[in-house]
């Protein structure tokens, strides 16, 4: 089975300070995965490196068996602060078609074959409303809509949300999680930043952690252990087991 993503030895640093270093781990093609620990802990370093904004000091990166920066083109990914370069008048259907041509330089589609892509989209994900709407009108739950679509349109093969659940209220938290199990249903390996693992516990094959200066992976079943996560978190928690699922709750 080919690796989404693998680490050899990884260290990375940010103004020559040493984010997280000694990281090994390999991870799945065509699976979920959480990216958790506290806030500074690098996860949003490790999606720069991803994504070939960050370069490693020591050590490889490869995703899908490649450089990152030979895919570029295979990734869809909404950052932490999603800011479209929001002159006003950008609509939700000129973010998607952004979504759509943007990373597709030399591949000409037509009007006719971007807008039946958008609406088709739009549809599917319940955002139709949203096409004629300006960014700087909408709310951050709808935002957070139009860049996740902008994301999934073209199909990419990697999907990397950063934090996509904050500030989300209930209904939407909801209609995410339907999204996310739609796209698991496809061959995509989607990784998601979070500081709340509860919603997606269920639907995650693993998760990365970064503790104490190195990344790591544990598969779901090993990652519900309280101890290890009142430790990622340096606070006490408990899990808890129930026919719905398992949750994790503070216990201090
Ligand atoms: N642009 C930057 N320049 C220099 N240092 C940075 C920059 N962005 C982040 N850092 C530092 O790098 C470290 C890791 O930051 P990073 O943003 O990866 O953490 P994070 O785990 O995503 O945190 P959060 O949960 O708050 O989003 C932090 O100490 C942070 O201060
Ligand atoms: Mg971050």
């Amino acid at each position: 089975m080919t690796s989404v993503l693998e680490l050899k030895d990884a260290c990375i640093s940010r103004n020559k300070k040493i984010i997280w270093s000694n990281s090994s781990l390999s991870i799945d093609e065509n699976t979920t995965t959480a990216i958790i620990g506290m806030n500074g802990s690098g996860k949003t370093t490790l999606l720069e490196a991803m994504l070939n904004i960050l370069h490693l000091d020591k050590g490889n990166i490869e995703l899908l068996g490649k450089h990152p920066k030979y895919t570029k083109h295979l990734i869809g990914y909404v950052p932490q602060k999603y800011q479209l370069a929001a002159t006003n008048t950008i609509r939700g259907y000129d973010a998607l078609a952004l979504g759509l041509v943007g990373t597709k330089l030399g591949i000409r589609l037509s009007n006719k074959k971007i807008k039946k892509n958008i609406i088709s989209l739009a549809n599917n994900l319940q955002i139709s409303d949203l096409l004629d709407k300006r960014l700087t009108n909408m709310s951050g739950g709808q935002l957070q809509k139009i860049a996740v679509a902008q994301a999934i349109i073209n199909q990419p093969k990697i999907l990397i949300l950063d934090e996509p659940l904050a500030n989300l209220d209930m209904q939407a938290i909801v209609d995410f999680l339907n999204l996310l199990k739609q796209l698991q249903k496809k061959s995509i390996s989607i990784f998601i930043v979070t500081h709340d693992l509860n919603p997606i516990i269920d639907l995650i094959d693993g998760a990365i952690y970064l503790l104490d200066g190195h990344a790591h992976y544990l598969p779901v079943a090993k990652l519900k252990d309280a101890k290890l996560l009142s430790n990622l978190y340096s606070t006490k928690v408990e899990v808890i087991h129930s026919k719905t699922g398992a949750f994790i709750r503070s216990v201090e």
